[in-house]
């Protein structure tokens, strides 16, 4: 079997989507420049999986590493592409190493793709930001795009645009555009999970941390929003079922079961959750206090968004298979780990 090039496998959607790949019998070679994780995580990957991945150092959006890349691995031509620089405050702050990191990445890979192989299949991270405030929820894939509220997510819009018109005019290149809602949690086995660096900008490793005694409360940012209990709402999902998503959009191209050759699938829970019912699962399936408290709402935040998965329930078979407080659990576990927690 052909090995799989997995782009930002060390980070955190990556990772997990390599333990479920060599679960699923393929080879992976891993390319990532480490920006915002560490090699060790390859140790965590060997350890639940018994298969140490293949790995090189390499940033996606230089085009000579590339071509080493794809010259030492000549016959790579599928590739899940996690690489990019995610985090929306600091893409407002620095918007051209945003667009330059994430662009520039996809379209060295398309250009070596679309040069080297006679069929290739390609799996990209985008997210359910391109929908920006829906008008109708649950959201579906055939909603429109909204106006990017940050550099970041205009870097998923512009690169959906990029791979749809690269795959119309192409006779080799299959995509699939997994649009994520809100993946959580980490491996069960508390090998390998969420390390973000300095003060967590996303909920739940917030939240953790803050169990942890690392912070000393949770900010919930605004309760005054049109929602039962005034806090915003999300589609929380278990990272290891969107890993899952990954094998089989792969498998699905690989098989030739794509209905057309670029395709967009939500990926969630398909179930909206505010932000006190996370608090709330959080300390009942941890047996954890945790101090909160509000605060304003933070910039360019939307309401309330959660995905109509019958796309991905009905096409791809995918379904969620973990509950929101076994996931939970399981960002709790790892966080003890790293802190080394009894
Ligand atoms: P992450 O930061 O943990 O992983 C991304 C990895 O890519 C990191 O290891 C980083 O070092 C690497 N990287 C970044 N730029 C690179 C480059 N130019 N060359 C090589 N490696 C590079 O993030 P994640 O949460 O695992 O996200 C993976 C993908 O999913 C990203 O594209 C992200 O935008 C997308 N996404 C994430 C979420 C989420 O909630 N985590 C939601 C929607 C979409
Ligand atoms: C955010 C990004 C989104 C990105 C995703 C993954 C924004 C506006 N959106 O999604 O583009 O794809 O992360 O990186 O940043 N919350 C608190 N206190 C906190 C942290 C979060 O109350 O300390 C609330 C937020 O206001 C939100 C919910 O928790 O209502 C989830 O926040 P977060 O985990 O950051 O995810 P998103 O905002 O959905």
């Amino acid at each position: 079997m052909s090995k799989i090039l997995l782009t930002g496998g060390t980070g955190y959607i990556g990772s997990h989507t390599a333990v479920e790949l060599i679960n699923a019998g393929f080879e992976v070679v891993i390319v990532d420049n480490l920006s915002n994780s560490s090699a060790d995580v390859l140790n965590g990957i060997e350890r639940i999986t018994g298969v140490k991945p293949e790995f090189v150092k390499a940033d996606c959006a230089d085009m000579e590493s590339m071509v080493s890349l794809f010259n030492r691995y000549p016959d790579i031509c599928s590739v899940i592409h996690f690489a990019a620089l995610k985090a929306v405050g600091e893409s407002v702050e620095k918007p051209l190493q945003y667009y330059q990191n994430n662009i520039t990445s996809l379209l060295n890979l398309l250009f070596l793709l679309n040069e080297r192989c006679a069929a290739s299949n390609f799996v990209f991270s985008s997210s359910c930001t391109v929908y920006g405030q829906p008008d109708n929820l649950p959201v579906t894939e055939l909603s429109p795009y909204k106006p990017a509220s940050s550099p970041y997510g205009n870097t998923k819009k512009i690169a959906e645009d990029i791979l749809r018109d690269s795959v119309h005019a192409s006779k080799s290149l299959k995509v699939v555009a997994l649009r994520y809602f809100n993946p959580i949690g980490a491996h069960p086995s508390a090998e390998i999970g969420e390390l973000p660096q300095g003060k967590p900008d996303n909920l739940v490793p917030f939240i953790t941390q803050t169990a942890a005694g690392v912070r000393d409360k949770l900010m919930i940012f605004g309760n005054d929003y049109n929602t039962p209990d005034g806090t915003a709402i999300r589609d929380y999902f278990h990272v290891v079922d969107l890993a899952k998503a990954h094998v089989i959009a792969l498998q699905r191209m690989i098989e030739g079961k794509s209905k057309q050759n670029f395709e967009v699938f939500n990926v969630g829970a398909g179930k909206g959750i505010t932000v006190l019912e996370i608090v709330e699962t959080f300390k009942r399936v941890t047996g954890t206090k945790l101090n909160y408290e509000f605060i304003g709402r933070r910039e360019g935040d939307i309401e309330k968004v959660w995905a109509d998965t019958s796309l991905a329930n009905n096409e791809l078979g995918w379904n969620p298979e973990n509950s929101l407080g076994e996931a939970l659990l399981s960002a709790w576990r790892w966080e003890k780990k790293i802190r080394n927690i009894l």
